[in-house]
């Protein structure tokens, strides 16, 4: 499938996702959603099946954002660890979030079931081990904070079952599981057209706005009324600083190399480092091995804030360093590619109403390295709060929520953005435009102003202004996906400028050609 944000492939996007048409006129709805990741295909699919009239519409291709590209471990052990959580929202916060992740997986594998999705849902445990992190106490803290969250089935073994190395102890999560995102979400399309939903690929949302009905308006003009919409554009578009100052944008790196079969035991592995590796097993395809004889060991880490490195190459060969020295079977590397992740500030994603006086717009963000279980956690609660149902999860992943224990990593991440704004006063990437590779770019300073040059593989050069039309940092180029990521909240935009990630609505303007200055 073609790839919508960004140029890596992951090892789900050899699978093609359905044709759907473009929007072509003007609906009135039910319910519409505007992103086709997990977290708006499976609010529309729960919709469907109550009964609403449900309309989702996508810019890309379904799956086609970090949906289709994540490593689907879907699991109940939480990324940021039940002892943080534990801290800033309590026993009872983490209670919800075991019981929410736990629904969460078992909803994922009883929709499996129900509409007969050949997804390879598999359950697998999953394992927590502590890595070069030199807090020795850390899973046994895990383990106490485990138990009264209500994971009582969680236990401290020996070392995770890898025979290549011996990992210490570690924590058994039982009966998580894994599963091909994309295959899922053709799945459910399959569903929601049958259940009388609509789906329009290609078709961009530009302004979403409250009301009785709100209204989606798309890029070619096109509006979707509906009594509530459903912001799951991964980034909420409609939201232009409140839920973006809660939040920070991640990129995470991802090696999927072939291994023999049988070498490595079928389970979810994880390190408590700093970024933390993820790892599991996926099956080659076919095609490429008839034989059954090869596995993938899909292999992840490596995060930094989007848009504050530009080193993709290095990232992968210390991703790959790191797994060659613990699986030292590994062969042919086949897919290598990286994605985006946004981490809340105290660590719960952001599902409910909009802030903010909006009663008919609903968002999901805020997904952390656990997105497929709180996408899915999205699709039970906005489906309960659209139908007017209680939820006992509602308050803990309130997006108006203020968790004051999260005051000082609020701080933290948002004196990083202020400091992002001194790029304005720098000087470029390079001094020339001889300098630009064909098929790269950079960043130029031209007198007051910084404009982002891209050199196609021809030689032609292609100038936008270098400022995101968000809040107005100044955004950098990106050598491994060839995108424009801006160092404040995460937007990206293509080589020429078109928007892939939000919070920014509009892409960067183009400039007339001139020689800098
Ligand atoms: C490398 C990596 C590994 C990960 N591993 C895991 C894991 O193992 N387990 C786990 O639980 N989570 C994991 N995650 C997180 C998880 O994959 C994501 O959080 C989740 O897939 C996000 O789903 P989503 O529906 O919110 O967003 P997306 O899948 O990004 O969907 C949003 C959609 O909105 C569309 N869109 C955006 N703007 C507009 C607009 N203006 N108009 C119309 N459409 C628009 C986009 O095209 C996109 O299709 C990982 C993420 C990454 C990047
Ligand atoms: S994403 Fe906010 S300024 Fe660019």
């Amino acid at each position: 499938m073609r790839s919508d944000s960004g140029r890596t492939t992951s090892v789900w996007m050899a699978t093609d996702v359905p044709e759907l048409p473009t929007l072509s006129h003007d609906i009135r709805t039910s319910v519409c959603v505007v992103g086709a990741g997990i977290a708006g295909m499976t609010v529309a699919y729960l919709l469907a099946r109550a009964g609403r009239a449900v309309v989702v519409i996508d810019d890309g291709t379904i799956g086609g954002g970090e949906t289709g590209r994540t490593t689907a471990h879907i699991t109940a052990s939480l990324d940021d660890l039940y002892q943080r959580v534990e801290k800033l929202h309590g026993i009872e916060g983490i209670r919800i979030a075991a019981e929410s992740h736990t629904a969460a997986i078992d909803r994922i594998e009883a929709i499996a079931s129900l509409e007969d999705i050949d997804c390879d849902f598999e359950r697998v445990d999953g394992y927590l081990f502590r890595g070069d992190n030199p807090d020795k106490e850390i899973l046994n803290r895990e383990l106490e904070s485990c138990h009264r969250a209500g994971l009582t089935d969680v236990e401290l073994v020996e070392r995770a079952p890898i025979a290549s190395f011996d990992t210490g102890p570690a924590l058994c999560f039982p009966r998580q599981a894994q599963f091909h995102s994309l295959k899922y979400l053709n799945g459910l399309a399959r569903a929601i057209v049958r259940d009388g939903g609509q789906l329009f690929t290609g078709a961009r949302a530009t302004r979403i706005e409250d009301g009785e009905p709100a209204k989606v308006t798309t890029s070619d003009g096109h509006v979707i009324t509906a009594d509530s919409i459903v912001v799951a554009t991964n980034s909420p578009v409609n939201d232009w600083i409140i839920i973006h100052t809660k939040q920070a944008a991640y990129r995470s790196y991802v090696i999927a190399a072939r291994v023999p079969r049988g070498s490595v035991t079928r389970a979810l592995y994880w390190d408590t480092e700093d970024p933390y590796h993820y790892i599991r097993l996926h099956e080659v395809d076919s095609v490429l091995d008839p034989g059954r004889e090869e596995e993938l060991l899909i292999v992840g880490g490596e995060d930094h804030r989007t848009g504050q490195a530009n080193d993709a190459e290095e990232r992968f060969k210390r991703l790959e360093e790191w797994t060659r020295r613990r699986f030292p079977m590994i062969s042919n590397i086949d897919f290598r590619w990286s994605g985006q992740i946004l981490e809340p500030v105290d660590y719960m994603a952001y599902i409910g109403r909009n802030p903010g006086t909006d009663q008919h717009i609903f968002i999901v963000t805020g997904d952390s390295g656990n997105g497929i279980t709180h996408g899915t956690i999205a699709g039970m609660l906005l489906t309960d709060l659209i139908l007017g149902r209680k939820n006992p999860w509602s308050k803990l992943y309130d997006p108006s929520r203020v968790t004051l224990r999260a005051t000082g990593s609020f701080l933290r991440e948002n004196v990083n953005v202020a400091s992002q704004y001194t790029d304005w006063v720098k000087g470029g990437d390079v001094g020339s435009y001889d300098d630009i590779a064909p098929g790269s770019g950079a960043v130029v300073r031209r007198g007051m102003t910084k404009i982002a040059v891209y050199k196609d593989d021809q030689g032609t050069i292609h100038e936008l202004s270098a400022v995101c039309t968000h809040l107005y940092c100044i955004v950098d180029w990106n050598s491994g996906e060839h995108t424009w990521d801006c160092p404040c909240h995460g937007s990206r935009f293509d080589p020429l400028g078109n928007v892939i990630n939000g919070p920014a609505i509009t892409p960067l303007s183009k400039l007339k050609p001139e020689a800098p200055g």
